[in-house]
């Protein structure tokens, strides 16, 4: 469903924050990027959506190609991808069913959502889907009033609500106590394997890289230097990724 082809990214003229990565992402899976702060991850996403523009190199969603895309193109393909953030990226001061409902914005007029005018059924879209994430009760909450998990499950249903085939999650856990990071993973898991998203996670954690992923990618510099199942990477090969400089 994803193909990423020769995909260089430069901040600065002399050096890449990632180089000549190259791969496909088959639908349903569920890939951990790993490495350790500074190795790219956060790059590598948001080049799959743009929000960071690559330097060289081509993504396709679906065979339609997001490198390259005009505005209008660009947005209708960014439909089909949800985003998690380390940092949840809600309106703090908005209600936390108005932030689920965000989650919808790019199908609606901008004009409506500025008025507010949600359908009744995105409203009660929002609804089952706060009861399923354990959030029944809170939607007129102020998002900021929320826990840390909660946050996130909030930063979650937004996801669910925009209905995507692909999620990007960029450490959706590292602000969070491991409890509640393995809730956070669980239902992440739990929308990989029921409602079939695809899911790519970036992760600094090996320990829970190895727990979620079907598949784990390590950057390093800016590289892959492995691409594969948990089972493979040996704790030799994780060391080395992580101790070199
Ligand atoms: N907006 C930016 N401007 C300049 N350099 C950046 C920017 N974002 C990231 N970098 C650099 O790119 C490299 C990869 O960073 P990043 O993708 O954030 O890695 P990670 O998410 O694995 O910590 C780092 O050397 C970082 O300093
Ligand atoms: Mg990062």
């Amino acid at each position: 469903m994803l193909k990423i082809e020769k995909l260089f990214k430069s901040y600065a003229s002399d050096t890449y924050a990632l180089q000549d990565i190259s791969l496909v992402v088959e639908r349903n899976e569920f890939v951990v990027i790993l490495g350790k702060s500074g190795s790219g991850k956060s790059t590598l996403l948001r080049c799959i959506n743009r929000l960071v523009e690559p330097t060289s190199g081509r993504i396709f969603l679906n065979g339609k190609e997001i490198t390259g895309a005009s505005p209008s193109h660009l947005r209708q393909l960014r439909k089909n991808i949800g985003m998690v953030f380390q940092q949840y990226n809600l309106v703090d001061r908005f209600s936390v069913q108005t932030n689920v409902l965000s989650g919808k914005l790019a199908s609606v007029s901008n004009m409506a959502s500025l008025l507010n005018l949600f359908s009744e059924e995105d409203i009660e879209k929002s609804r089952q889907v706060l009861n399923r994430l354990g959030l029944a009760g809170r939607e007129l909450k102020r998002a900021d009033k929320l826990s840390g998990g909660q946050q996130q499950r909030v930063g979650l249903a937004r996801v669910l609500m925009q209905n995507p085939q692909l999620v990007l999650a960029d450490e959706p856990v590292s602000s969070l106590d491991p409890m509640t990071s393995n809730q956070i993973m669980d239902l992440l898991t739990e929308f990989n394997k029921k409602e079939g998203v695809t899911v790519i996670c970036n992760l600094h954690l090996p320990s829970l890289a190895k727990k979620y992923g079907t598949r784990i990618i390590v950057l390093s510099k800016g590289r892959v230097v492995y691409d594969g199942s948990p089972k493979d990477l040996s704790e030799a090969q994780l060391s080395a990724y992580y101790d070199s400089q």
